[in-house]
């Protein structure tokens, strides 16, 4: 039996490691992985920010502000305490070249370990941090960068920022983050689709009828009014999160499950999809704005009140959009996008309509209107769901609609694993297949920038929807021209 090599020690640097990621996903994430043995030898978490703190107000940082995002049943105050032993924090002028040497001292005290930067800040410091570890030489052929997004705010701007990081990286090298990859049914998806051959014939134009993606919040913009202003759905979750999900449902089978091939059949997926000219975005796109109602018993305010907005912005809250994939598979089988802040309740999910039969023998009318589907839900409960028909027992002939479980949800919830530690880890490995590529990410923009465009010439404002809603009702006229409605029987 060949032998497995043993893991190799790293650093993992954390730019940004003050920030709210850091305190809600990353930290926590690294703890879990320390957790299960995932940290050999003498690797250390690193963060670096340029608040003055020393190591033990760090700490204090930790305690109070990341450890809360650990599951209660993980959290174990001794282990806890270990892993801050393996916690440091290094203080820096993130522009200032001279200030990397106090990073330097660190790393270089631990010369065999691989370095790992998660660049967790704005994307404007990505370019100045690659060029002053490159400058600092701290940068060699084991180390890796992974990169959060939003990677620019069009095509032009994220080419600019992929070059920066492509002077001090080697794309092999390069770890583009979308969390929604790491999430376990978005994984799972990959193995129902290419591990069971029970699909496979269903899985095309004449067997499927429609492709629904949802990913709606209950929650608004928080405190990052400033950002989300200048961003909106369209580039925080349609040009990355929907799109990568859209990639992973329309996808040939790859070759295998290695970087590349999975990576080349996504890149064929978004190079298919129909062009958005300002015809198409006009009929086939919605942008929405939230304006105040409530939640449950609670008022909330609109969009424009929240703070860090314009009081008259035309960002979107809200995005719906149809689109098509012209390609063998797919031609004719339309697929509907829709997210938003401020929705009814948070759910993200995958639905896939499957045609309805050719004729019903059966009297009753469930039977004549009933459609199988494939439910994916990432959240709030992570499952997997066929919707069939099936005999009401007893009752002759009468048919009641029931749901397979293919999930395994318990084992999911038992194991507490969240999409960030499951990047991590394959970060760690150097695993790449569930990052983005340059040039999928690059295809992604060049897709949606006329959209953007188009909104921004022919001054498309946001139409108003009540929070707690679900969005502008002209999202379900998206769908309503061709008889259909979007999916919320479970919701
Ligand atoms: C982030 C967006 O990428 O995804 C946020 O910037 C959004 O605006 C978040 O809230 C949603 O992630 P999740 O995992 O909670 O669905």
């Amino acid at each position: 039996m060949s032998e497995q090599p043993a893991p190799q020690a790293f650093d993992l640097v954390i730019f940004g490691g003050t920030g709210d990621l850091a305190m809600r996903k990353l930290v926590p994430a690294v703890y879990n992985i320390f957790k299960n043995g995932g940290m050999p030898g003498d690797s250390r978490l690193i963060a670096v920010a340029r608040t003055e703190l020393d190591l033990d107000a760090f700490h204090a940082l930790l305690d109070s502000d990341a450890q809360k995002h650990v599951h209660p049943d993980l959290f174990d105050p001794e282990t806890w305490a270990t892993f801050l032993t393996r916690v440091d924090f290094v203080r820096i002028d993130l522009m200032d070249c001279d200030s990397y040497s106090a990073l330097g001292e660190r790393l270089n005290a631990r010369p065999d370990n691989s370095r790992l930067y998660y660049l967790s800040t704005g994307p404007r410091l990505f370019g100045a941090i690659c060029n002053n570890l490159r400058a600092n030489g701290l940068i060699n052929a084991d180390s890796r960068v992974a990169v959060e997004k939003p990677l620019g705010h069009d095509r032009e701007s994220a080419n600019e920022i992929n070059d920066l990081i492509a002077d001090a990286f080697e794309e092999s090298q390069i770890f583009r983050i979308d969390h929604y990859l790491g999430k376990e049914p978005v994984q799972n998806l990959i193995a129902l689709r290419f591990g069971n051959s029970l699909f496979e014939p269903l899985w095309r134009r004449g067997r499927i009828r429609d492709v629904q993606i949802t990913v709606a919040e209950e929650l608004g913009i928080g405190r990052r009014g400033d950002f989300y202003d200048r961003t909106g759905a369209l580039r925080d979750m349609v040009q990355n999160h929907l799109l990568q999900l859209l990639c992973i449902i329309a996808m040939e089978p790859p070759l295998s499950v290695d970087g590349d091939s999975i990576r080349d059949e996504k890149l064929k997926v978004l190079r298919s999809l129909r062009p958005m000219t300002p015809e198409r975005v006009a009929n086939n796109t919605v942008r929405g704005q939230y304006v105040s109602g409530s939640v449950g018993e609670e008022e909330a305010p609109g969009y424009l009140e929240e703070n860090g907005v314009d009081s008259d912005s035309h960002t979107e809250t809200f995005v719906a959009i149809k689109t098509s994939i012209d390609n063998w598979r797919w031609a004719g089988v339309p697929f509907y996008l829709r997210t938003g802040k401020r929705m009814q309740t948070k759910v993200s999910e995958i639905v896939i309509t499957f045609d309805s039969l050719p004729h019903s023998i059966f009297p009753d009318q469930v039977a004549k209107n009933a459609v199988n589907r494939l439910v994916i839900q990432l959240q709030p409960v992570e499952s997997i769901k066929l919707h069939i028909l099936s005999k009401k027992p007893g009752d002759a002939l009468a048919l009641k609609p029931v749901m397979l479980d293919l999930d395994l949800s318990q084992s999911y919830n038992a194991n507490y694993i969240n999409a960030y530690q499951r990047l991590l880890v394959d970060l760690v490995a150097g695993k790449q297949a569930l990052f983005m590529r340059r040039d999928e990410q690059d295809a992604a923009w060049a897709w949606i920038d006329p959209i953007i465009n188009t909104w921004r010439t022919h001054g498309v404002a946001p139409k108003p929807y009540r929070v707690g809603s679900w969005g502008p009702a002209a999202s379900g006229g998206l769908l309503g021209r061709r008889g259909l409605s979007w999916h919320e029987e479970t919701l």
